[in-house]
């Protein structure tokens, strides 16, 4: 009875740990408290089903000699032994609903801080600010022209009027346009040899802001990731493992470089639906 006394004791210390812990939760927190009562309410649990398991479930083995039984003592013994299994059934009733009880608690305790969580990234993981038709500017605003590419080095564009955008950040470069190996579907992409890819690496998310301009590549300073920009900025080196999207770039009237649409996939590195 006392090893009983103490399993219910501990379901219900971790039942009212539980519920305190979901309250101090929705008072707004407190670091210590929550420790102290996800302790007792999980050891409280712990405890209980380890001394149920090895106090109140020991069946060791008992013998009992058969005796003698006088006329009229049958009835006495069958209420007996139905008062006493009636007693094991509602006494293992409660033991189980005070279990079930703290396990049900506690997991709505652990639940709760998924309230805490921000909204939904949605689709905007997938998408940038650049849109079809929308100037390629530098950081300073301004308009850009094929011509004004050098055939050595690199400019860093963004979408016009969102300058510093991280996620919008491409690299823009110029290569002899008879040089490109470009998938089919890209062949109108790169006017007059110019090119543009995502700066964000797709390994860890570092800027890609070196270019060895002799062997076309763009080089990301952190774990020396190389991108070949001739054919789509496929990963030659490193440890990347994803091309940098490519952006699709056109010429306006005016003779600025303009985006056709946004880049040809997610930009950065990749998350739990883009594995390539
Ligand atoms: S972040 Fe670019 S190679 Fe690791």
């Amino acid at each position: 009875m006392k090893a009983e006394r103490v399993v219910r004791g501990c379901f219900a210390l971790s039942l009212a740990a539980s519920v305190g812990l979901s309250l101090v939760y929705l008072a707004g927190g407190s670091r210590a408290w929550e420790g102290v009562l996800l302790a007792a309410a999980l050891g409280g649990i712990a405890v209980g089903f380890i001394l149920w398991a090895t106090r109140l479930i020991d069946a060791p083995d008992n013998v009992e000699e058969r005796r003698e039984q006088k006329p009229g003592e049958g009835l006495g013994l069958i209420s007996e032994v139905l008062e006493q299994s009636v007693t094991g059934v509602s006494r293992r009733k409660v033991l189980a609903g005070l279990a079930s009880g703290a396990a049900a608690s506690l997991g709505a305790a652990l639940a709760i801080p998924s309230l805490s969580l921000g909204p939904q990234p949605g689709r905007s993981l997938f998408r940038t600010l650049w849109v079809p038709g929308i100037p390629a500017v530098d950081s300073e605003g301004g308009r850009v022209r094929p011509e004004d590419v050098p055939l050595s080095g690199i400019i860093t564009v963004f979408p016009q009027g969102s300058e510093g955008a991280g996620d919008s950040q491409a690299v823009l470069l110029r290569v002899a346009p008879d040089l490109l190996s470009l998938p089919e579907a890209r062949a109108s992409w790169a006017p007059q040899g110019c090119l543009a890819y995502s700066k964000i690496c797709t390994h860890a998310g570092c800027p890609v802001g070196l270019y060895r301009a002799q062997a076309r590549e763009l080089l990301c300073p952190c774990h020396q990731s190389t991108f070949d920009v001739l054919t789509g900025a496929a990963p030659v080196f490193g440890p990347a493992v994803r091309p940098l999207p490519q952006l699709p770039l056109a010429v306006d009237e005016d003779g600025y470089l303009v985006a056709q649409g946004d880049f040809s996939g997610p930009v950065g590195p990749s998350f739990w639906n883009v594995t390539q």
